[in-house]
């Protein structure tokens, strides 16, 4: 059943903008000792206000403070008990301020957070990628397109590419902080305030690298949860990518590899069964984090400045997303460190019984001088031959080899995984060299 209406319950958010309480209670101290170094309240009733502050802050965090509903939100609450608290004084805090730069600063500072926790989560997984990838310079398997089995790769390649992207990801987290990281408080409602503050001290202090431009743009500005939204949706989508990996290459079919016992469920009724269900909540759950970016673009769009109240929605949308992005980064961490591959299954399937060398043969005659297009065209008949035959490649013949074209030579015979492998020899290729040199990059960049 649904929750009875009421006109505040409608607008109240403390059920979850209190999860805020340290950044507001850390904004607030900063504002008031601002204020009684600006002598706009004596330094005596910015004592009392911060030691206050310090007491609801404690209350809080040992669960004892009188959370009310009809305070509305965690501002107002957290105003209401410093009133009990300390008294009149308490009334001077909102001195110079309005709840708009006030929640403005907190969702600032909230954000800085999480996305540096964010980050380190992301690199712990890179962490658990490299490692697995050290183990794998040498282990062949096949590179699809298509799902189609397509050329050799070495395992270590396939894993260092979402290391790739989980740099991409680690950068865009890092200039969602970098454009955060500025004070919106001093804009007051919206016009800036008559008093004479300080505000670059209070950016200090809470370590903001300065202050915002515009009072305006301050307090209706949301561009950097939208940041972070986006950021978060990317990176869902990379771990969606690599949770379908996971699923797939755990199937019996794939067989590429066996999660641990821990990362997988068994099933009700079939006892032989591991799903991987990690890795498919996981993709599931990149819709929401997905729908979340879409609300909060959608909040924005119709706003006229400033502040409006469409933008208390911010804060589910991005408690959700943190809530659910931070545990996937986790749980994938713990699913990549735990999972063993299986790597004569990976060998097999990458020799693909010998035809995923076709490129390999059809780079070999474009070597010899015939142009790429029409070597391609003879190693399709090759391939065609071959396999109307049930042959391998490696098990026939020059001769054989030699009805398709005359520039084949004995050397044909000698083209296997491996060297087809040890051929892509470019910075950026999968020859184990170059993964070799691409993984101990990826250590230092991660100070591993
Ligand atoms: N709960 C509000 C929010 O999250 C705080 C700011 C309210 N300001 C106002 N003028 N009603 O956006």
């Amino acid at each position: 059943m649904a929750e009875e209406y009421t006109p505040l319950g409608y607008t109240a958010s403390i059920h979850y903008d209190r999860r805020l309480y340290k950044e507001d209670i850390a904004g607030s101290i900063a504002h008031a000792r601002m204020l009684g170094r600006q002598e706009i309240i004596t330094r005596n009733e910015a004592a009392k206000i911060t030691d206050g502050l310090a007491i609801v802050r404690e209350e809080i965090e040992a669960d004892t403070f009188p959370w009310k509903q009809e305070l509305e939100d965690l501002h107002m609450n957290i105003e209401s008990r410093l009133h009990e608290l300390i008294g009149e004084t308490a009334g001077k805090l909102h001195t110079a301020r309005s709840r708009n730069d006030q929640i403005a600063t907190d969702m600032r500072l909230y954000v800085r957070g999480v996305a540096a926790e964010t980050i380190e989560q992301a690199r712990s997984l890179q962490g658990a990628l490299v490692s697995q990838a050290k183990q794998h310079v040498e282990t062949a398997m096949p590179g699809y397109t298509h799902v189609q089995r397509a050329q050799p790769v070495v395992l270590a390649h396939h894993l260092l590419a979402y290391v790739q992207m989980l740099d991409r990801d680690v950068e865009r987290f890092t200039q969602t902080i970098a454009r955060a990281n500025v004070l919106p408080l001093g804009s007051g409602a919206l016009a800036g305030s008559p008093y004479p503050l300080d505000r670059e001290s209070v950016a200090a202090e809470l370590g903001f690298d300065g202050v915002t431009e515009n009072s305006m743009d301050a307090v209706s500005d949301r561009d950097f949860v939208l940041d972070y939204l986006s950021a978060a949706a990317t990176c869902m989508a990379h771990l969606s990518r690599l949770g379908e990996e996971f699923v797939m290459w755990s199937s019996e079919e794939f067989a590429f590899l066996r999660l641990a016992e821990v990362d997988t469920t068994g099933s009700s009724i079939m006892p032989q069964k591991r799903n991987p269900d990690l890795a498919e909540l996981a993709r599931g759950r990149t819709g929401r984090v997905y729908g979340h970016l879409m609300a909060m673009l959608t909040v924005i769009k119709g706003l006229p400045l400033t502040y409006n109240r469409d933008l208390q929605e911010d804060k589910e949308a991005l408690f959700d997303t943190v809530d659910t992005l931070l545990p996937t980064l986790a749980a994938f961490t713990r699913m990549v460190t735990g999972a063993s591959f299986n790597v004569e299954r990976m060998a097999q399937a990458a020799d693909g019984g010998g035809y995923s060398l076709a490129t390999e043969l059809a780079d070999y005659l474009a070597r010899k001088g015939v142009p790429f297009r029409q070597a391609h065209g003879i190693v399709a008949e090759l391939t065609h031959y071959a396999s109307s035959e049930d042959r391998r490649f490696d098990a026939m013949t020059l001769e054989e080899y030699r009805r398709f074209s005359p520039k084949f030579d004995k050397d044909i015979l000698g083209i296997t995984v491996a060297s087809a492998l040890a051929a892509r020899d470019v910075p950026g290729g999968t020859a184990p060299s170059q993964v070799a040199a691409a993984l101990k990059r990826a250590k230092e960049r991660l100070g591993l």
